[in-house]
Order: structure tokens, then sequence, then C-alpha cells
């Protein structure tokens, strides 16, 4: 079957922009008001501060504005409780936007809560779209994930977001410029991966049993996919493209976790599970509360987690290595860190 990528790069990248009847021109396109979706979450937070720095007026669109209300202290930012689900309302808030970012994602599903891949992925790929569409907005970036397969992924996560992103370029392509992003795990202060280790590592006895200890992961920092976003917003050469975002170096995951416990200065031995221990576990801790790791995780980590092309190269930025960061956040040494260990203090946590 001919897949999308087939046909979209090369029809943007052909330098002068084939444009048949109907089908906008992008190459002029100045960018100042901007509605991001997932804008509250670790990934989305970043952007957000990023664009909003740089001068954009960002909406952030979210269930809960009230929890979110650090965001506003970044000038430029305005939070407004809406249901992104609702097509009518994505369109309202659309409107007057020059651009739309959609970062929503799960990495697990509650099914009893109405959460499904399929709805907070595909479905929401869809009517985002049809939404740009009918309020003529002529940008749109979408996060997708590193091996993100419609028919080859080998988890349900992976192959919903690989749909999702391929609807999302297909739907949306002859009148929208859309750019996707597919990173490996993304590490940062407020990351759910080294913290996630780490808040594990300090409850764990001596040794410390971990599933999948040979996936391989090249992670990326936080404010590289954010520099990524920020480059690619206006720059016609992205327009149509997919970029795999990476870190510098590949690392098994369990060359990471011994990594977070050096870091802590705890002794641990990490010790790889097999297949059938991997598969267990991830069946037993499914039904823990969060779900810390299921099986469509553990299919996750089936296919490593590396790039084959270095988007962040394509877009001029250049990637930070998790030395450089991971080990002042994850000793606390860190302004925001240190101000929530503040408000909890206070009773403000
Ligand atoms: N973090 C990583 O390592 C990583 C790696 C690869 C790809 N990604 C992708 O990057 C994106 C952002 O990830 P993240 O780590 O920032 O996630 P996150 O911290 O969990 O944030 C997710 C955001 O999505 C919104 N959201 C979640 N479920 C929703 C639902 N059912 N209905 C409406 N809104 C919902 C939340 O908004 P409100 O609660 O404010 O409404 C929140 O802002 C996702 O698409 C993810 O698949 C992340």
């Amino acid at each position: 079957m001919l897949s999308v990528w087939h046909f979209l790069p090369s029809r943007y990248n052909s330098g002068s922009l084939n444009n048949p009847k109907g089908v906008t021109d992008f190459r002029a396109m100045k960018v100042n008001k901007i509605c991001v979706l997932g804008g509250t979450g670790f990934v989305g937070g970043h952007i957000v501060q990023r664009l909003a720095a740089s001068g954009k007026e960002v909406t952030v669109i979210t269930r809960h504005p009230q929890r979110n209300r650090n965001l506003l202290v970044t000038p430029g930012v305005r939070l407004v409780r809406a249901d992104i689900h609702d097509q009518a309302t994505l369109q309202a808030q659309f409107a007057e936007h020059d651009a739309v970012i959609n970062l929503v994602g799960v990495l697990n599903e509650f099914p009893r809560r109405g959460v499904t891949f399929r709805k907070v992925h595909v479905e929401l790929a869809k009517t985002v779209v049809e939404a740009c569409r009918k309020a003529k907005v002529k940008r749109l970036l979408h996060m997708s994930a590193l091996n993100a397969d419609e028919a080859h992924g080998t988890s349900e996560y992976l192959r919903s977001k690989g749909l999702a992103e391929n609807q999302t370029f297909i739907a949306g392509s002859a009148e929208i410029a859309i750019t996707s992003f597919r990173p490996s795990v993304i590490f940062g202060p407020d990351d759910s991966f080294f913290n996630r280790f780490a808040q594990l590592l300090r409850l764990s006895p001596a040794v410390f049993p971990l599933a999948c200890p040979n996936s391989k992961l090249s992670p990326v920092y936080i404010g590289d996919v954010a520099s990524a976003f920020e480059a690619a917003l206006e720059n016609p050469a992205s327009f149509g493209k997919h970029y795999d975002l990476c870190g510098p170096r590949t690392f098994t995951l369990k060359e990471l976790v011994e990594y977070t416990a050096r870091c802590l200065g705890l002794k641990r031995l990490v010790a790889g599970l097999g297949q059938g221990l991997s598969k267990f576990q991830a069946r037993v801790f499914e039904f823990a509360p969060g779900k810390p790791f299921t099986r469509d995780n553990y299919l996750s980590l089936q296919m490593d987690s590396v790039c084959k092309d270095d988007g962040l190269a394509a877009l001029g930025v250049s990637p930070t290595d998790i030395e450089a960061v991971v080990p002042a956040y994850l000793s606390g040494k860190n302004q925001r860190q240190r101000y929530n260990r503040f408000r909890g203090l206070a009773g403000r946590g």
C-alpha cells in the first residue's frame, strides 16, 4: 500500500510548491496567534512557554484551567476551558488563530473514564483537522511518537499514534501546512521517565527487577523538542514533513536505570528480567493504581526507540546530552523543584 509519506514530502519538497487548484500556497506564513491542545502537559508546558517567550500569543485549551494557573505567569498565555473532543467548540476556539498545535496523547487507556487510544489519538486528530479547515487555520503542528506506525506498530499506542498521524496528513494537507514530530522518550525536569524510575528506585530494596532491560532508547531533551517546534513553526521547508527527534546517544533501558541510581547516589542492583517475567510484570502492574507498566507498554518496548533520520539536525537544533541536565534535576538542584518543595512546606503543594 502506498503510504502518505510517499507523496507528501516530495510534493512539499519540490522547491517550488506544486500548487494545484484549490491547494493553498503555504510559502509565506507569519504565525502570531497559536492555539495549543495538550499545552498543560509536560511537553506542552515547555512549548507554550517557549512560544510565549518569543512573543507569540498562545491560547491553551484545557479541561482544568484552575490546576494549570502556573502557565499564566508567562505573559501572552491564555487558558480556556473547553471540550476538545467537540468539533464545533474547537472550531470556535481556533478562529482568529494562525496555527494549532496538537500535543494531546495518553500512554495508557482508562476505558471506564472514556480514555481510549482511539478517542484521544485517532478521533481527536480527525476532529482537529476538521476544526482547522472550518476555522481556516493554515498551520498545524502534530505530536506523534517515534515508531508510530498504523500497520506495523508493535503496540496499540504506536498503531493509534501512526493512524492519527496519517489521518492528519491525508485529511488536512490540501488546505493546511502540516508538520509532525516523532520523539523518542523525552527527558527534562518534570519528565515521567527519569523521575518515575527515581521514585521507584528510592522505594526499591537492594535488587531492582527491570522489564525489557535491553530495549534501546535515545532520550531527547525537552528543551530541544521545544526548539524543534519553534524552528518549524514558520518554516516552509518543514511543511508536509515528519521529524524523528532523538538525543545524541543511545542507551539500553538497563543503562538508563543504572544511570538514574548513580545520579541519586543509590546502590541498587538492576536485575534485567527475561521476556516471560517482563510480560508477567506488565500483567501485574497493569492493575496497580495509575498503571505504572502495562502489556501495551511492554509491546512498545519490543521495538528500539532509535532514530533513523536526524530531525533535530534538519531543524538546526543541537541535541543535549542527558549528563548536561539529568543529574541537576534528579538531585533536586533545580529551581522549580526547590520552589515546589517550598510550596509543599507552606501547605500549597
Ligand atoms: N513524554 C514523552 O516522553 C513523549 C515521548 C513521545 C511522544 N510523546 C507525545 O507527546 C505528547 C505530550 O506528552 P506529555 O508527556 O506532555 O503528556 P502529558 O504530560 O500527559 O500531557 C498530556 C496533555 O494532554 C491532555 N489530555 C490528556 N488526556 C486527555 C483527554 N482524554 N482529553 C483531553 N485532553 C487530554 C492534557 O490536558 P488537560 O489535562 O489540561 O486537559 C495534557 O495537557 C503526547 O502526544 C505524547 O504521546 C511524549
